[in-house]
């Protein structure tokens, strides 16, 4: 058991430094082999991870493909739809969505012709509300992108309730999901969103360039990627330059030869998910949670995240005051084995499964001794 905190960053689980190790050196073995196996073991691995991923969405039969990062994910969707989707109507976002999706859409929804709008916080809010969110969203809205769980305050959003109004408006709507899947249950069938993107770096305690697409059949069959290439195709060595065909599944948000080394790698990871179950994961998560939110209740601290455990992911956010340095705090708890991170003086607490009771424990003493510290300074 260690003083991990950073789930909401990178996912430990017991043993993952041998268990990755093990799954590469059958990679390097398969790979390194003078034979004509490399292929056919490397897609093979990619396969178990798609379909890893399938059963942690509950998704369809060919409704999910790699991408290299959610960013690269939004990428190939937007550019996929028809021109008319955007053009001359609103893309919606909330002002707590991850960074590099607002970067991307700032660019790419103006050469679409359309307009982003960015739904802020209310006043003195930590997180963008569901209801801000629907009072923002109107039928112009062609296309939405949804937070399920955002990595600024772990604010978990009821995305059914709102992609069910994005239904009624008549628009297209994603979520990102990288900070609540491998944590809490997300059900791709019963949500209904026309796609989602995640990646398997947190919760999933993948590696990085294993992000994925799903999209519904639907969404499948409109979307004809401008990023494409032979892995686009059903069968990559049709070559003829006159007749590229798109597969008719999620494989078309493929292009060139894929990135199977970041599939590989995040195995281990969604195997340790899988035959932990998430509700026991979950419920150590719960735990844990709940002991760091009595903490924070009394220590002074504003809580960022929301009180109400149902309406979190598995991180809390609090907010350090002016008297505190966040470096300072991030070092001198580090200097402890307390290994935790800040974005500008919000401290992020995220523990998981390696994470121990008593550290949990020591976690919040240090963070007592140094408020008091403060204090009579
Ligand atoms: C909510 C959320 N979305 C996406 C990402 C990562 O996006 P990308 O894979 O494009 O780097 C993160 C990483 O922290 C995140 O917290």
């Amino acid at each position: 058991m260690s003083g991990y905190f950073l789930y909401h960053s990178i996912g430990m689980f017991p043993d993952k430094q041998q268990r990755i190790a093990a799954e590469l050196n059958r990679f390097a073995t398969a790979w390194g082999r003078e034979d004509d196996g490399q292929w056919g073991y490397a897609l093979e691995q990619q396969c178990k991870f798609l379909e890893g991923w399938r059963a942690i969405l509950n998704a369809g039969e060919g409704s999910v493909a790699q991408a290299e990062s959610v960013t690269s994910a939004l990428y190939t969707i937007l550019r996929g739809l028809p021109e008319a989707t955007v053009r001359g109507g609103k893309v919606l976002i909330a002002a707590d969505c991850f960074p590099s999706l607002h970067f991307l859409l700032a660019e790419t929804i103006r050469r679409l012709g359309g307009e982003l709008v960015t739904v802020p916080a209310a006043a003195g809010e930590a997180w963008v509300s569901d209801e801000q969110m629907l009072a923002a969203w109107d039928g112009n809205v062609r296309v939405a992108i949804l937070t399920w769980v955002t990595s600024t305050s772990s604010h978990r959003s009821d995305v059914a309730r709102l992609v069910a109004h994005g239904r009624q408006m008549g628009t297209l709507t994603g979520i990102d999901v990288t900070q609540g899947i491998g944590i809490a249950r997300y059900d791709c069938q019963a949500i209904g969103a026309d796609f989602t993107i995640g990646s398997s770096l947190k919760w999933l305690c993948g590696v990085s360039g294993a992000a994925v697409i799903h999209a519904t059949q639907e969404l499948i069959a409109r979307c004809t990627p401008e990023l494409r290439g032979w892995f686009s195709q059903q069968n990559p060595f049709s070559w003829d330059l006159d007749a590229f065909e798109f597969a008719p599944d999620a494989r078309r948000f493929g292009n060139g030869t894929p990135s199977v080394l970041p599939a590989i790698g995040s195995l281990p990871g969604l195997d340790f998910v899988r035959d932990t179950g998430l509700e026991a994961l979950a419920a150590d998560n719960a735990a844990k949670g709940a002991e760091l939110a009595d903490w924070i209740a009394g220590s002074g601290l504003r809580l960022l995240s929301p009180a109400d455990a149902a309406q979190r992911g598995g991180s809390l956010m609090v907010e350090l005051p002016d008297s505190m340095d966040a470096t300072e705090v991030v070092n001198s708890l580090r200097a402890q084995a307390l290994h935790t991170d800040a974005r500008g003086r919000v401290l992020r607490l995220s523990p998981g499964i390696v994470t121990g009771m008593e550290e949990v424990t020591r976690l919040t003493e240090c963070l007592s001794s140094m408020l008091g510290q403060k204090a009579e300074v």
